[in-house]
């Protein structure tokens, strides 16, 4: 079989100007990733229910994973999960949570029977076998990480999260409605599309950023995020490497909660208030969503404390939040071997910090510093029912896709990021020559016009109705339509001058000019509420260079992926050679939402300071030049065996102190601009 891809050159489309004479080359599918997209679309199909595929059922049936021990790399894992599944796993209808230490357990087992088969034959009968006997779930989540981290499934992209498992992203009573609906009409217009209204309740200030904390994107862009980088994944044990893993880890959770703070600016609020131990939490949150099995994530009124759960005190908490603190103010941290690591003199310190908050498996020292990150969510999150005597469900935060949902995660979030404040402003501050980039000035930055609006967006709610058939499964025509958030597509160019030719690195960062009171701020506060917009490397000639940059090309987000529908529909017909599929890493899933790039304006105008910076590019890795495999590295990282396409710490140059008088540089550049939030027919009427 021709396994060999065929390329076929094709003009640049998503990359930066700068690389203009750098051709893309567009990779087509080849059957056997065709096979592999189509079984992977099969198997998480209508996921709650038994697989409709009679195919694969009929490979799971037939496959004995302890006849086929040798076909694992591992078979200690094949012995291990073997063990758990005679014992009883998590049942079908229960909700899974990785927060449940039981569950994650298993999910690692699972995983690790998916990640160890020795080849894709075999990955793909686990699968098959699995799929209709544990927990599904945990099916996902195990599976989603194996396909995202195997070699042979490297170009195979998953299905939005959203319509394969709507209930973690769509109200109740929208699931609700679509049952009852489905019940009276069965079958009567199969052909037309029905279509349920979400609508949005503002009982509370907090509910005025429904669009950004409920938005699919985000949710989605969490999940993944969490899905690349899992903490109990072992890079030592899995033979991957992941380049500034705890350091972007740290930087995210800042941009996030950057990004969160300016929603609410722009809605009048004040920015959150980091977490308390001894003060009722007065943050209340209602999910409204509930797991196919029928159970409600539960809600939680506003005045409850914190208190001892089944798995942690608040006093093992608080001890792993004084060893890190300690850690700062001493200079160093410990690892398992009692070694110890200045974090103020080793390159590496943020390294550290980062995986030791987050508490990965390679941590200095897993045990000493804990996860602040995951016991903080459990801890709030094991608040309605902290001994499981209840029977509630797994809550909000416990659930990588909705924690973003609830509010209290961004107060948790601030609580980890004065950590990391305090440890940042021990560092020094940037040196002019730090932050020089010699013979080369910004000379004028021009925006075009900056725009945001609300606009209608449909999911279909197909997977939630449970079909007997294959040939049924595209009966269900439902859709929800909800609300989200999204910008007009803009431009903006950078008038260079420079008195010699240089690979550059261009950096582009956007804050509110004005706190929520209207107040001007000073730079070394307002340093915190930079947010990325773009990074990307530009060659500057000698004389005047004008660098042309869409917001399209953004290094940070990723658009909106395909409906499953559509996406079966592609595949189907390349696999019966209608049509050509080409790989599109474009689909790096793992993007900031591009829908969300903008913060929300104001009507009247809200103003912001578009900052620009250039400074000199130092080459990491021989593919640094390949932007096709980039895109939305920024927020997402590049993934397993790549080097970060750039030396300088993340959030550089507001990572660090600012003294507004030594602070500007001619390879800088601060314009003002202002967001304008419209209605949608005024933003086309200006388009044109
Ligand atoms: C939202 O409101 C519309 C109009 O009142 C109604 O038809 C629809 O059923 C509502 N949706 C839900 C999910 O309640
Ligand atoms: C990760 O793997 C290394 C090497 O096997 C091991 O020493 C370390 O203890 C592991 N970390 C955790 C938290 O299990």
């Amino acid at each position: 079989m021709n396994t060999a891809l065929v390329c076929a050159t094709v003009v640049a489309l998503f990359v930066c100007g700068a690389f203009s004479d750098h051709h893309i080359e567009k990779k087509m599918a080849d059957k056997t990733l065709l096979m592999k997209q189509m079984n992977v679309l099969r198997l998480v199909h209508r996921l709650h229910q038994e697989n409709i595929f009679k195919e694969q059922v009929d490979v799971g049936n037939t496959y004995d994973i302890e006849a086929q021990i040798s076909s694992y790399k591992n078979p200690k894992v094949v012995k291990d999960f073997i063990s758990y599944y005679k014992k009883g796993m998590v049942k079908r209808w229960e909700p899974f949570s990785v927060y449940y230490k039981e569950h994650l357990k298993q999910a690692i087992c699972l995983f690790d029977l998916f990640y160890f088969a020795n080849d894709y034959d075999t990955f793909y009968k686990t699968a098959c076998w699995a799929r209709d006997r544990v927990n599904p779930l945990m099916f996902w989540y195990s599976f989603t990480i194996a396909v995202l981290h195997r070699e042979d499934t490297r170009d195979v992209i998953m299905p939005p999260p959203y319509e394969v498992y709507p209930y973690f992203f769509v109200d109740n009573e929208v699931i609700q409605k679509g049952y009852e609906y489905w019940m009276m009409n069965v079958r009567n217009t199969p052909q037309h599309t029905h279509i349920i209204p979400m609508n949005y309740t503002m009982k509370n200030m907090e509910n005025m950023l429904w669009y950004f904390t409920e938005d699919m994107g985000l949710n989605t862009y969490h999940m993944y995020y969490r899905n690349l980088y899992p903490s109990w994944f072992n890079v030592t044990e899995y033979g991957h490497t992941f380049d500034r893993r705890g350091e972007m880890f740290l930087y995210v959770q800042h941009q996030v909660l950057a990004r969160y703070c300016i929603e609410r600016w722009a809605n009048g609020m004040a920015c959150v208030e980091p977490f308390v131990y001894n003060k009722a939490l007065k943050t209340a949150y209602n999910p409204k969503l509930m797991y196919h099995s029928g159970q409600v994530m539960p809600p939680r009124p506003s005045g409850m404390m914190v208190t001892n759960f089944d798995t942690f005190t608040i006093d093992d908490i608080k001890n792993y939040e004084r060893r890190v603190s300690d850690a700062i103010d001493f200079g160093y941290v410990k690892d398992e071997r009692l070694k110890v690591h200045s974090i103020y003199e080793d390159k590496k310190g943020i390294e550290y910090l980062g995986q030791m908050m987050e508490g990965t498996y390679n941590s200095p020292h897993y045990y000493y510093y804990g996860s602040l990150f995951h016991l903080y969510r459990m801890m709030v999150g094991h608040m309605m029912d902290p001994l499981h005597k209840h029977g509630l469900a797994p809550s909000a935060l416990e659930q990588p896709p909705t924690a973003l949902r609830d509010p209290v995660y961004y107060q948790l979030s601030k609580r980890m990021y004065l950590l990391v404040k305090k440890y940042k402003e021990r560092l020094p501050r940037y040196t002019h020559e730090e932050l020089l980039l010699e013979g080369v000035t910004v000379e004028n930055v021009e925006v075009g016009k900056l725009y945001t609006y609300m606009e209608n967006f449909e999911v279909s709610l197909g997977s939630t109705i449970c079909v007997a058939k294959e040939e049924d499964m595209n009966d269900v025509n439902m859709h929800v339509r909800m609300q989200r958030l999204n910008h007009k597509p803009f431009t903006y160019k950078i008038e260079v001058s420079s008195d010699k030719a240089v690979d550059a690195y261009v950096r582009v960062f956007l804050a509110p000019k004005h706190n929520h009171l209207g107040e001007e701020m000073d730079m070394n506060d307002r340093r915190h509420l930079f947010v990325e917009m773009d990074r990307f490397p530009y060659h500057v000639q000698v004389g005047k260079t004008v660098i042309e940059r869409n917001s399209h090309d953004s290094s940070i987000v990723a658009p909106t992926p395909d409906s499953y529908r559509t996406f079966w529909k592609k595949v189907t017909d390349a696999v019966e050679g209608k049509t050509q599929y080409y790989i599109d890493r474009s689909h790096n899933y793992c993007g900031f939402p591009k829908n969300l790039l903008l913060p929300k304006g104001q009507k009247g105008g809200m103003a912001f300071t578009f900052y620009v910076i250039i400074t000199p590019y130092v080459k990491q890795d021989e593919h640094d030049f390949e932007p096709y495999d980039y895109k939305s590295f920024s927020y997402c990282g590049v993934g397993h065996g790549r080097k970060y396409p750039d030396d300088k710490p993340l959030g550089f140059p507001f990572d660090r102190q600012i003294r507004s008088k030594d602070f500007n540089t001619p390879n800088m550049f601060f314009k003002d601009v202002y967001i304008f939030h419209k209605k949608l027919d005024e933003v086309s009427t200006t388009t044109h």
